[in-house]
């Protein structure tokens, strides 16, 4: 196995079904550099692999989830550099993950750090949590979802107020607005996550998958694809067993098939 410099990853669980990642680079808040980034990549690609992973957990290290990109690495680049490079190419890798993740923000979330935990599915905040699209501050903009996600979760105002401000909102205010589902002690934080994660690990891959996929083809284009990603789900053997087993009163035996 792959030896990581910038991450964190063990399985966790009674089953050993959850996937964890935890970014470490304490120092630096976890600033979301391109060696951190490729990391993580490779780690989701690894747990998309394993069979026995059926949901994956993201967290941060120290009091940081993630400052966001990594300023001091940007600082030097030009539009030439960003615009024919590489910059940002493997950003969106995470949207290409079919198995569900959940982000447990233990801190700062900020720019990149942000939107890193809008890719994810479900987003859990630990009371000391903050999210905050601060790019204004810097010159620039959001570039990896805060003009497109964080609109359509917490609607225009708030969006507006966060980009154009770069004000940071705390857990109890990114709760209100449905910027994440839970707010919880920070101690308990990445337990309840991998709790939910182990939960969602215990039903079919095939539907968990396909659900995820249906509910953010309602943030993407129409709602036409939700239809059909159900109706594909009757293709499936696990479907038929989860039905049958519910009418049988009985525990369903997925296969994954
Ligand atoms: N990139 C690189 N280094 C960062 C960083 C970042 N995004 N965020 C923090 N750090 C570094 C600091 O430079 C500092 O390093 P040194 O010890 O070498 O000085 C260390 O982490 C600790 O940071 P602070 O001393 O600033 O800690 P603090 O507790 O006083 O403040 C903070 C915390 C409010 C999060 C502050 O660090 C901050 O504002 N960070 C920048 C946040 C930001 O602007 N993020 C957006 C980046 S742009 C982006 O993400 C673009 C995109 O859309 C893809």
């Amino acid at each position: 196995p792959k030896t990581y410099t910038q991450i964190l990853v063990e399985k966790r669980g009674e089953k050993n079904n959850v996937g964890f990642i935890q970014l470490n680079r304490r120092k630096s808040l976890n600033a979301l550099c391109e060696e951190l980034m490729l990391e993580l990549s490779h780690a989701l690609d690894e747990y998309e692999k394993d069979k026995n992973v059926g949901a994956i957990v993201i967290t941060g290290i120290g009091k940081a989830f993630a400052a966001g990109a990594d300023i001091k690495e940007m600082e030097g680049l030009d539009f030439t550099k960003v615009y024919g490079g590489d910059f940002l190419s493997n950003w969106t890798h995470i949207t290409k993950i079919t198995k569900p993740i959940i982000a447990a923000v233990n801190g700062f979330a900020l720019g990149g750090g942000c939107e890193l935990a809008m890719m994810c599915d479900i987003i859990y905040a630990g009371e000391k949590a903050s999210f905050g699209q601060p790019e204004i501050i810097l010159g620039t903009i959001p570039g990896a979802g805060g003009t497109q996600r964080l609109p359509r979760v917490v609607g225009k105002s708030m969006a507006m107020e966060m980009c154009l401000t770069g004000d940071r909102v705390n857990a109890q205010q990114a709760l209100q607005a449905g910027l994440v589902s839970k707010v919880l002690p920070d101690e308990q934080l990445v337990d309840e996550a991998v709790k939910t994660a182990e939960k969602i690990a215990s039903y079919s891959k095939v539907a968990t998958s396909m659900c995820k996929e249906a509910i953010n083809t309602a943030y993407e284009t129409s709602s036409e694809r939700m239809v059909s990603t159900l109706k594909e789900t009757f293709t499936r053997n696990d479907r038929r067993e989860g039905m049958s087993a519910f009418v049988a009163k009985r525990k369903p035996e997925f296969t994954d098939s």
